[in-house]
């Protein structure tokens, strides 16, 4: 799809053409909706919360807006079994869908039930307030060269981090784990969570600018400030184009080959699925995880198509079972009529690669 796109310098973006042709088949009239789906709106990109937290393989906003607009309708229920950050969770609240979603890895179901809890006027002040406290503290501790104790893990930490910048970002987290585990506690983790790979200096996160960039002392502070700010807004934007009455959608830490949700829920399951062998989203994200606090020894296990060391490492049995077992289910929670639309990436199964468009089609 990419081949003919121009050359752009890499950066984190949601999934998204580059500007190539798009070639469409099948029934002419969805096929003609799918393609104007990638003609991707870039203000989108950073709306609604969208911009909040970074996270591989991120579904693009236009394409989970334009999806739930032509295939569902208000009131309906939208399923996401591999939800990720919540792309596809958001849209569908913000557009007076019941939304439910399901993901294996406790990142990204947080990030998700953080994205999509309003939370209230109050609240989102409280959560703003707390992070310009948080922030001054921590600034004002890095600025006289204060060493935050840190627990026994974090040692290690000093290879991805320049050591001040580590002290400041340890003594946030100290900060931020400080304060109650309600729903503006576990904000300010996620906020602490997304500011951290900018200052990343080596790690499969790090930006590539990581080891010259020289980072001031007081700037991580500041940002997590500005990213609760961020959120905030997000979470007001969303209130202000949700129709009253639209339910709060519902997250579980699951597999999807054994959804959480009743048969015939679901007027569309709009998701993204893992690419085969593609990215390894327990390694990818490993540092977020040892931050949170969270253990990634479950989601090793269930996680599907996980790129490892090797190329090749996604057996073809195995693959084709685990994409049996989730297509099946999405099957399941569909009513009569409702449809399944599936975002996927070219992956790598066996020695061979696989394109997008081969995916699932032994099984539909
Ligand atoms: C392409 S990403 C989805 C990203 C999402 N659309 C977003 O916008 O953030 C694929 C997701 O599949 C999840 N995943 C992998 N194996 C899973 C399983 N067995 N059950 C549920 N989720 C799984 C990964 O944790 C990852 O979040």
């Amino acid at each position: 799809m990419d081949r003919l796109a121009p050359k752009i310098p890499r950066q984190r973006r949601a999934f998204s053409t580059l500007g190539g042709p798009v070639a469409v088949g099948g029934e002419p009239g969805p096929a003609r909706i799918l393609r104007d789906l990638f003609a991707v709106d870039p203000a989108l990109a950073r709306a609604l919360t969208h911009g909040f937290h970074s996270y591989a393989g991120r579904m693009h906003p236009t394409i989970a807006r334009g999806a739930i607009a032509a295939f569902s309708q208000p009131g309906e229920t939208v399923v996401d079994p591999f939800c990720g950050s919540g792309t596809v969770l958001v849209e569908a609240m913000a557009a007076g869908r019941a939304a439910i979603g399901v993901d294996a890895s406790p990142l990204g179901t947080a990030i998700a039930r953080v994205r999509t809890t309003l939370l209230g006027a109050a609240e989102r002040e409280r959560l703003v307030a707390e992070a310009v406290r948080v922030a001054e503290e921590a600034g004002e501790r890095a600025r006289k060269r204060r060493r935050p104790e840190g627990p026994a893990w974090a040692r290690g930490e000093i290879a991805r981090f320049h050591a001040h910048v580590l002290y400041e970002l340890l003594g946030l987290r100290e900060l931020v784990f400080a304060t109650p585990d309600d729903g503006v506690g576990l904000a300010l983790r996620l906020c602490l969570s997304s500011i951290l790979v900018k200052f990343m200096k080596a790690g499969p996160e790090a930006p590539r600018d990581g080891l010259t960039k020289r980072i001031a002392r007081g700037v991580p502070s500041r940002m997590l400030a500005d990213r609760a700010a961020e959120l905030a807004a997000g979470l007001v934007a969303i209130e202000r184009r949700m129709p009253a009455g639209t339910p709060a959608p519902k997250v579980h830490e699951g597999d999807a080959r054994e959804l959480p949700i009743p048969n015939g829920r679901a007027a569309l399951v709009l998701s993204s699925p893992p690419y085969a062998g593609t990215y390894d989203y327990a390694t990818q994200h490993e540092t977020r995880f040892a931050w949170l606090g969270l253990s990634p020894r479950v989601f090793r296990r269930v996680q599907l198509g996980a790129r490892t060391a090797a190329i090749g490492k996604v057996g073809v049995d195995s693959w084709r079972v685990a994409e049996e077992r989730f297509i099946a289910e999405i099957a399941r929670v569909l009513r009569p009529g409702g449809q399944a639309l599936l975002v996927v990436g070219d992956g790598v199964v066996g020695v061979r690669s696989e394109h997008a468009p081969e995916i699932g089609r032994a099984h539909v």
